[in-house]
C-alpha cells in the first residue's frame, strides 16, 4: 500500500507584509516547483522520514517534537486520533527552494497532510488541510497572516484577508511572470518581525504605507479580474518602492528589479518576505526568455518563467 501527494509552490503578487496586519494580498501558485510526499508501508518497526533535499534521514522519534517535518506527522497522527502507530516510510522531495519566499514550508505541510490522510484512509477537506497547515506554519513562523497556506491548499489564486473566508480571484486573461532568486536564504519570520519592531515605533506611518499598499491590491485585483493585466506593470513598481520604505528589499533584489525592468519588464517587484529570495517581473510572453537571462546574467542563481491563468 502507498500514497502520493503533491503541492505546489506560490509567489504574493501584491500585499506581502501590510497582510499581517489585516490588509488585502493577492497570491498565485506556481507550479512549476512542488514537493513531492509518499507515504509506503515499511517492514520495520517506525516511522522513517527520507528528505534527501535537507540531508534528512530519521525516525520520528528520534527528532525533537517542533522539527518541522515531524510536527506535521504528530499533529496528523493526533487529529486522525492514530493508535497504535503505524510502520512507515515517508518520502520527502522537493524542487521549490527552501527560504525563498516561494512557500516552501507550507507546501511541505500541504502535501504531507494530505500523503498521510489518504494513506490512514482518513479524508480531510481543503479547508482542514489549510487550518492544521495554518497551526503548522505558526508553529515556525511567529505570526503569519495564513495567506502561503492557504494559496498553496487551494492551489488558486486567492485575494487574501487574514481572518477571512477564502477568496479566489478571476484571472481575466493570462499573464507572464518571471521569477528571479537572489540565491540568499532570508527567514520570513525575521522580516516580519522587524516590520513589527519599526510599526511599534512608528505606528502611524507603517499604518498608512500600509494603506498604500492595500490601495495598490485592490486596484491590481481590478485589473487583473477586468483583463487589463499590462496595468499591474506600474502597480509592481509601486508596490516596490513601499516595501523598501518598510525595509525589507536588500541591494539584491533592488538590482534584479533595475535589470528585469530595463530588459523590457512592465513591472518589477520582491515578493514574500524579503531581504533575499525572489523578485517578479511582468512580461509579455515574448520577452519573458529575455528577461529571464538578463536576470541570471545580473547573478539571479535561477529563474522561473509561470504563466498565471
Ligand atoms: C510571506 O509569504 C508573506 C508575508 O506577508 C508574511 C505573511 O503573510 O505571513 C511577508
Amino acid at each position: 500500500m502507498n500514497a502520493f501527494a503533491s503541492a505546489p509552490g506560490k509567489i504574493i503578487l501584491f500585499g506581502e507584509h501590510a497582510v499581517v496586519y489585516g490588509r488585502p494580498a493577492l497570491a498565485v501558485p506556481v507550479t512549476q516547483v512542488h514537493v513531492n510526499v509518499e507515504v509506503l508501508d515499511s517492514p520495520r518497526a517506525g516511522i522513517f522520514i527520507h528528505a534527501p533535499g535537507i540531508d534528512l534521514h530519521a525516525e520520528l522519534n528520534t527528532l525533537p517534537a517542533d522539527h518541522p517535518i515531524a510536527s506535521v506527522i504528530l499533529k496528523v497522527i493526533q487529529r486522525f486520533d492514530i493508535s497504535p502507530l503505524p510502520n512507515l516510510e515517508i518520502n520527502i522531495s522537493s524542487t521549490i527552494p527552501v527560504a525563498s519566499g516561494l512557500g516552501s514550508g507550507a507546501a511541505v505541510s500541504v502535501a504531507l497532510i494530505r500523503s498521510l490522510s489518504s494513506f490512514l484512509l482518513h479524508p480531510i477537506s481543503d479547508d482542514e488541510v489549510n487550518t492544521l497547515t495554518y497551526e503548522i506554519e505558526k508553529l515556525h513562523h511567529g505570526t503569519p497572516s495564513g495567506i502561503d497556506n492557504t494559496v498553496i491548499t487551494y492551489n488558486k489564486p486567492v485575494y487574501f484577508i487574514k481572518g477571512q473566508p477564502v477568496e479566489m480571484f478571476k484571472v481575466g486573461k493570462p499573464f507572464t511572470i518571471v521569477i528571479g532568486d537572489t540565491g540568499i536564504s532570508a527567514l520570513t519570520k525575521e522580516s516580519v518581525n522587524d516590520v513589527r519592531r519599526l510599526w511599534l515605533k512608528d505606528t502611524a506611518r507603517f499604518e498608512s504605507l500600509f494603506d498604500e499598499i492595500a490601495q495598490v491590491a485592490l486596484i491590481a485585483r481590478r485589473s487583473i479580474e477586468s483583463g487589463k493585466p499590462e496595468l499591474l506593470g506600474k502597480l509592481m513598481d509601486h508596490n516596490h518602492s513601499l516595501l523598501q520604505e518598510l525595509t525589507v528589499s536588500s541591494p539584491e533584489l533592488d538590482q534584479l528589479v533595475i535589470v528585469a525592468r530595463e530588459a523590457g519588464a512592465l513591472g518589477a517587484k520582491l515578493s514574500g518576505g524579503g531581504r533575499g529570495g525572489n523578485m517578479i517581473a511582468l512580461v509579455e510572453q515574448a520577452k519573458a526568455e529575455s528577461v529571464a537571462s538578463a536576470l541570471i546574467s545580473a547573478g539571479a542563481q535561477h529563474t522561473i518563467i509561470t504563466e498565471v491563468q
